[in-house]
């Protein structure tokens, strides 16, 4: 029979990788915190609608992509393409406005979408978020920014470039829109296909096309920056600023126009060169009213964490959690206090790996050396018999014998000695 495999487009994260992301999700908890955003954790699927009418029904996400299926009540789902729209249903519904101010939010978790698989593309992905609700503030703009920068930087990625464009109101789009297909129309036939389809669909993705013929028609296009009101564009000198004042440096695309429908103003991607954007966002004031909710000004961004930890596996060695101890027995009963040390050794803050093979002491040391633990402890007949054991430190050999209850009486000095192992 032929065996079972992972889903095109999934894949196991082994043990072996998960380091990594534990790692980025300790640093990026931790600077969350710092700036007060708390953390949410939404259904990973949702009532189709939702999506459609968040996402918007033109978007590439929302067309192909979706993970669509009619549950056994005929209900239409959709395993959830991204983060933001399941965020700003439950602030909705749970009324999240009501408690006033701004909600600081932040999430981590996987989205699917149905996209060809390749190297930093996948249809199950995970990504980090955060959504800022309730600030109209350009300050809200880039403390946001300032805090992708910050993880991004915490993790050890700090050559991505951030590109940045703003995206103005609906009626500056509107007026763009226009302006755009008016330029593009009398080269309609040149066009790769997938910006024909869009010419009527959504104009402005057009922009987005990798295509060459595309490119070099679009080279004379006018840009949307040149259509956007005075105060759009003043709103965008701002958030520059600030972003200046703090010291982090972008690079403006005019032709950033972002995949969902729900931006306005400030829209922003931090690009490498191997994955293209690492992580998007932007704001999008109009989409909490567009569900239904009270008008709230948002912004928000998501990383994508195979992407940002395929950067970082290239860049840095694996982080491991080694063991503190690496018990070593053999006997029924040296076997039987090992296990008993290992449980005292943990419960008193110690990680402790436990050699259940049984096998040669040979065999076990071999084991404990590869481990990479600070020290071995060896349980034979003759110590079990005298409840005592052997303590020997891994990187200089050396070995020494004493009572297991002073073993268990010295841990603040194991402490300190374990510590020093590993400066
Ligand atoms: P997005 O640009 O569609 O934005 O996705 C954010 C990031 O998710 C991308 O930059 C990329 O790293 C990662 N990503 C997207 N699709 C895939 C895929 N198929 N495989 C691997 N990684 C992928 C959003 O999703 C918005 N919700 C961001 C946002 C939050 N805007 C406002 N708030």
């Amino acid at each position: 029979m032929a065996s079972i495999q992972a889903v095109r487009g999934t894949r196991d994260i082994l043990p072996e990788e998960i380091g990594y992301w534990q790692q980025v999700e300790t640093i990026a908890r931790d600077i969350l915190a710092r700036a007060a955003f708390k953390e949410i954790r939404t259904p990973i699927f949702e009532q189709t609608d939702l999506f459609e009418r968040g996402i918007g029904e033109a978007t590439d996400v929302v067309g192909k992509e979706m993970y669509t299926f009619l549950d056994k009540g005929d209900r239409s789902n959709t395993l959830r393409p991204e983060g933001t729209a399941g965020v700003v249903r439950s602030y909705i519904e749970q009324k999240l406005h009501a408690q006033g101010g701004v909600q600081r939010l932040w999430y981590m978790g996987p989205m699917f979408r149905y996209e060809r698989p390749q190297a930093g593309r996948q249809r199950q992905f995970h990504q980090l978020g955060l959504e800022m609700l309730g600030s109209a503030d350009v300050r809200a703009d880039v403390e946001s920014i300032a805090l992708a920068v910050d993880i991004l930087k915490a993790v050890g990625l700090d050559e991505l470039v951030l590109e940045m464009n703003s995206l103005g109101t609906k009626a500056d789009r509107v007026q763009y829109r226009e302006t755009l297909v008016n330029y593009l129309r009398p080269y309609q036939a040149d066009l790769d296909p997938d910006s024909q389809d869009r010419l009527t669909r959504n104009p402005l993705r057009i922009l987005d096309s990798k295509a060459a013929k595309t490119q070099e028609i679009l080279q004379d296009a006018p840009l949307l920056g040149n259509s956007l009101s005075d105060e759009s564009q003043t709103r965008f000198e701002k958030v520059k600023g600030l972003l200046s004042d703090l010291g982090i440096t972008y690079k403006l695309n005019p032709k950033l126009v972002r995949g969902l429908d729900y931006y306005s103003h400030t829209a922003f991607e931090f690009q490498s060169v191997q994955f293209g954007a690492v992580g998007g966002g932007g704001r999008y004031d109009g989409l909490v009213s567009e569900l239904g909710g009270p008008e709230t000004a948002a912004i928000g961004w998501a990383i994508g964490l195979e992407r940002l930890i395929g950067l970082l596996q290239q860049l840095q060695p694996k982080p491991e959690s080694q063991a503190d101890f690496y018990l070593v027995s053999r006997g029924e009963q040296a076997e039987a206090q090992a296990l008993k040390m290992a449980q005292q050794l943990r419960q008193a803050g110690f990680k402790a790996e436990l050699d259940l093979s049984g096998s040669a002491f040979g065999k076990q040391f071999k084991r404990a050396d590869r481990s990479g633990a600070a020290a071995c402890l060896i349980l034979g007949d003759a110590e079990a018999e005298n409840q005592q054991v052997q303590l020997k430190w891994l990187g200089t050999g050396e070995q020494s014998e004493m009572a297991q209850t002073d073993l268990l009486g010295q841990l603040d000095e194991l402490r300190s000695a374990i510590a020093a192992v590993r400066a």
